[in-house]
């Protein structure tokens, strides 16, 4: 009875070193968890995330707090002057954007890569 559980333990030791084998294959670096944050571009990642989570406030017809995020030039204003990147990731000093939410690690990590390529508006 003891050699069975001695032997169960030792292929439970090797059966969970797998998983982690395999970790960089599920899940490629700089994409944790399957979440893309290298291959980001304007027109199909970070339109989604303003569409889903901004525009309702932040449009021609409710400029909340005077701010419009419909169109790249108008996103642009708010990436140069860091309050987009400040305001998703609750930085102090800025008003957190969503209020009373935030952003998902990976739409965050999103914006952030895209500021840092120089926001292209591709
Ligand atoms: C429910 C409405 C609402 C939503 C959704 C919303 N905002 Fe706001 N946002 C506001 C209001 C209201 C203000 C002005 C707050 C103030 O001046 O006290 C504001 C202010 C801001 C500011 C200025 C921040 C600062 O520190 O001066 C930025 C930038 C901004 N929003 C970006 C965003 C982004 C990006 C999103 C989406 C992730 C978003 N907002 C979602 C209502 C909203």
């Amino acid at each position: 009875m003891k050699k069975i559980l001695v032997v169960q333990f030792i292929i439970l030791l090797f059966s969970s070193g797998c998983y982690y084998d395999k970790y960089n294959k599920l899940y490629p670096p700089g994409s944790s968890s399957g979440c893309d944050s290298i291959n980001v571009t304007y027109s199909s990642n970070i339109t989604t995330i303003l569409s889903n989570y901004c525009q309702g406030c932040h449009n021609a017809l409710t400029a909340s707090g005077g701010i419009v995020l419909d169109n790249y030039s108008q996103v642009k204003t708010y990436v140069t002057n860091g309050k987009l990147i400040g305001s998703v990731k609750q930085l102090s000093g800025y008003i957190s954007m969503p209020p009373g939410a935030k952003l998902s690690d990976c739409d965050i990590a999103k914006l952030q890569k895209w500021v840092n390529d120089g926001s292209p508006n591709n």
